[in-house]
């Protein structure tokens, strides 16, 4: 495989394509990482230059290309239960959000979802800590840019071992087990299912449709792409969807420094709205 190399210029052409079309802020340092993985997709399409490559994502109007390019330098890693801390934290929460509730009715946003691990941990949750889970009306809009993470979010069926890691009497109410050919797959139970609302959505260019508050909003390990101006009014219209008291969960690593007016830290990148 010829090994083409990537000039500071052509670099340059798809770090500024990617930042308008995604937000996604791409340092020097990701050169590398953008030629090596740019490389392997130029020999797959049978093309001969990073400019036609170029050429050819800018004019895939499928965008079928721009997921593909997201998915090559960002990541889609997730896992059921991520964040140990929060869980605890949202264990001592639940029964004040329930104890305000007039109506048994929640909404709740998990934006950045990948492979859908996030939207169905906050189920799972649920079913565990409400003995009357079954009388809640409960829906979790679940969003991501990338369709290929999300039609396997759809699908619900996870590998055995990501499954059978978790407590079983979690486990054993939330999946099914299917018998493939050679192996042994998960998927998670209907009712469950369709209590999540999965939709393509880009947090940076798509515009707030919302109507309606959500009762918590989770966007864990997402903004670690994007640079601070998009952080932040991402950040701002969070703020706007959460009522007094709810919760803003970021990933473990991410933190705000901006909007202290609005949101408060709990501890753990949990944020409240004040
Ligand atoms: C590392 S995963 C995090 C998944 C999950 N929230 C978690 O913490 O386990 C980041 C996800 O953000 C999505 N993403 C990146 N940029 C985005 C954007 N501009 N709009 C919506 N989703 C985006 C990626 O496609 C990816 O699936």
């Amino acid at each position: 495989m010829v090994q083409l190399e990537l000039s500071p210029k052509e670099f340059d052409l798809f770090r500024r394509y990617i930042y308008e079309k995604v937000g996604i802020s791409l340092s020097d340092q990701k050169s590398t990482l953008v030629q090596g993985r740019l490389n392997k997709r130029i020999n797959q399409l049978g093309l001969n230059s990073f400019r036609e490559y170029y050429d050819h994502l800018v004019t895939d109007t499928s965008g079928d290309e721009l997921t593909f390019f997201i998915s090559a330098i960002s990541t889609n890693v997730t896992s059921f239960f991520r964040e140990v801390a929060q869980w605890k934290w949202l264990e001592n929460y639940l029964p004040a959000l329930v104890a305000s509730k007039r109506e048994k009715k929640i909404r709740i946003w998990s934006a950045g979802c990948s492979s859908g691990e996030e939207p169905y941990t906050i189920l799972m949750f649920l079913q565990h800590h409400l003995s009357d889970f079954d009388q809640w009306d409960i829906k979790i809009l679940a969003t991501d840019i990338s369709a290929k993470v999300l039609s396997k979010a759809i699908a619900g069926e996870y590998e055995a071992k990501q499954v059978e890691a978790l407590p079983k009497e979690i486990s054993l109410r939330s999946f099914e087990k299917v018998r493939g050919d050679t192996q042994i797959s998960y998927q998670v139970l209907p009712h469950l299912r369709e209590k999540v609302l999965f939709r393509l959505y880009n947090l940076v260019t798509d515009p707030f449709f919302f109507k309606n508050k959500f009762d918590m909003v989770f966007c864990r390990n997402v903004m670690i792409y994007f640079d601070d101006t998009t952080r932040h009014d991402l950040i701002g219209r969070f703020s706007t969807l959460l009522p007094k008291g709810a919760p803003l969960f970021l990933g473990s690593s991410e933190s705000l420094t901006t909007h202290r007016e609005t949101l408060k830290l709990l501890g753990s990148s949990i944020y409240q709205r004040l």
